[in-house]
């Protein structure tokens, strides 16, 4: 007779953790301005986001990312942390305007000295790095010749990402070109509450032209300057459902599913941009001959980063795609006061599987902010995240089940951090940090998070 009470629970809070293959990924994911700090260390040139932090009114409190965690000191003690958490993988970005100060010209040593001081203590630690190569923080010099709706930004890009290629692709397998490039074109261009902080349709839509050329180009430097990487791009993808059977919701739907998901994934799966979406925005793409089958070669793998569900309505007198989210009463929200639908993460990494043929699907980043409290002893409870931790990873054990190529989740985020226009009133941490001391204090989430790896290693 077997005794019971020595086996692995297969399935701790409902996590059916055998559906998910043994060298899973399991990492945490941070970004660059979020975290690193040193904002005029080592030669880095500024950014739009140094840029936009000090926009009077943009950001929460005028917090910036001048300090943020203090990463680009301490990250031996963040490593280690990782370390602790039994994570095997970690997403981190780099800097732009730490290697390329004034977006091209000369590369800056110092700055990749940093990047490879830190690949060598991950590996060390016995965690693979994933790097994105630009999660916002484009080089200001490039932002005042035009920014991401000239083409020029997307050739610089590609040859800043062959450079980087080059100096960490003997270590570094896994890459990704680009980090929400939504947030980017229409947050930053179309809605102005992000970097560089336009309100013009048609700035933003070139944006998004040329940043998706710019992971085309990137993809073809970093396949040339390390021939074993392994390129995806990393998108924010939402359910989208009607806030009404009404015609005009039904539409209202359509058209924000293709303004948040279609839009960015139709085109680097080779079937270019949504048809119906050139109509709503009605401006034309700077397209030159050869752009599409760059920007539409095959991925190694596709990058996920789910937060919430969009229930919409039609809003016609607002701005493109003339269709708005609606907060339903009555439904779990985060801090952010954003919807909490874990379901909505399976259907997503199913759409990615089966509409999109998807090789390989990490989710990059998944995660909740909460405000947290620390307690007299010093220890950081946060049940809200656990749950919200452990009905997602349960939705994508359901989604690898039903057989999709899931190959890793990487928690959004390992520390508390700057929380873009809301500064750092919004923590995201599965690591609390304390902001006056630096101090690193790993959450109960973050604990849940290492008992749901551990299980998932002991099986
Ligand atoms: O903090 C951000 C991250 O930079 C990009 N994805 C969403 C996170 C939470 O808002």
């Amino acid at each position: 007779m077997t005794d019971s009470r020595a086996l692995p629970d297969a399935a701790p809070h409902g996590i059916d953790l055998a559906a998910l293959p043994r060298d899973f990924q399991w990492g945490t994911a941070t970004s660059a301005y979020q975290i690193e700090g040193a904002v005029a260390e080592d030669g880095r040139g500024p950014s739009i986001w140094d840029t936009f932090s000090r926009t009077p009114g943009a950001i929460a409190n005028g917090d910036s990312g001048d300090t943020a965690c203090d990463h680009y000191h301490r990250w031996p003690e963040d490593v280690a942390v990782m370390k602790g958490l039994g994570a095997n993988a970690y997403r981190l970005s780099v800097a732009w305007p730490r290697v390329f100060p004034g977006g091209d010209g000369p590369a800056n040593g110092k700055g990749l000295d940093f990047y490879d001081r830190l690949i060598d203590g991950l590996l060390a630690a016995g965690i693979a790095p994933s790097v994105t190569l630009y999660h916002w923080d484009l080089p200001q010099a490039l932002q005042d010749r035009g920014g991401w709706p000239e083409r020029a930004t997307a050739e610089h890009f590609a040859a800043y990402a062959g450079v980087v290629a080059e100096r960490l692709g003997d270590r570094v397998t896994q890459w990704a070109t680009l980090n929400e490039p939504l947030c980017s074109a229409w947050i930053g261009h179309l809605e102005g509450v992000m970097a560089p902080g336009w309100k013009d349709l048609t700035a933003a839509v070139r944006a998004s032209y040329h940043l998706l050329l710019g992971h085309g180009l990137a993809t073809q430097a970093v396949r040339a300057a390390a021939p074993g990487a392994r390129i995806g791009i990393v998108n924010n993808l939402s359910t989208v459902a009607p806030a009404t059977d009404s015609e005009a919701d039904l539409a209202a739907a359509r058209r924000m599913d293709g303004h948040v998901n279609r839009w960015w994934l139709d085109p680097v799966h080779g079937r270019g941009f949504p048809a119906d979406m050139l109509e709503v925005y009605g401006v034309e793409l700077p397209e030159r001959p050869g752009d599409l089958a760059a920007i539409g070669a095959p991925l190694d793998w596709t990058g996920l980063n789910y937060y919430f569900p969009q229930i919409v309505t039609a809003d016609p007198d607002g701005p493109a795609p003339f269709a708005r989210m609606i907060d339903r009463p009555g439904v779990p929200r985060t801090g952010m006061d954003w919807e909490v639908d874990a379901g909505g993460l399976e259907t997503l990494i199913m759409r990615l599987t089966e509409e999109y043929g998807a090789r390989s699907i990490h989710i990059t980043e998944n995660g909740s902010s909460y405000p947290d409290t620390v307690a007299p002893d010093g220890s950081v409870h946060d049940p809200e995240r656990a749950a919200y931790l452990t009905a997602h990873l349960a939705a994508c054990a359901r989604a690898a089940r039903r057989g999709a190529p899931l190959a890793g989740y990487y928690a959004w985020s390992l520390l508390d951090n700057f929380e873009w226009a809301y500064g750092y009133d919004k923590r995201f941490g599965l690591v609390h940090v304390d902001y006056a001391t630096q101090r690193r204090t790993v959450k109960s989430s973050g604990h849940r998070y290492a008992e749901v790896v551990a299980a998932h290693r002991a099986l």
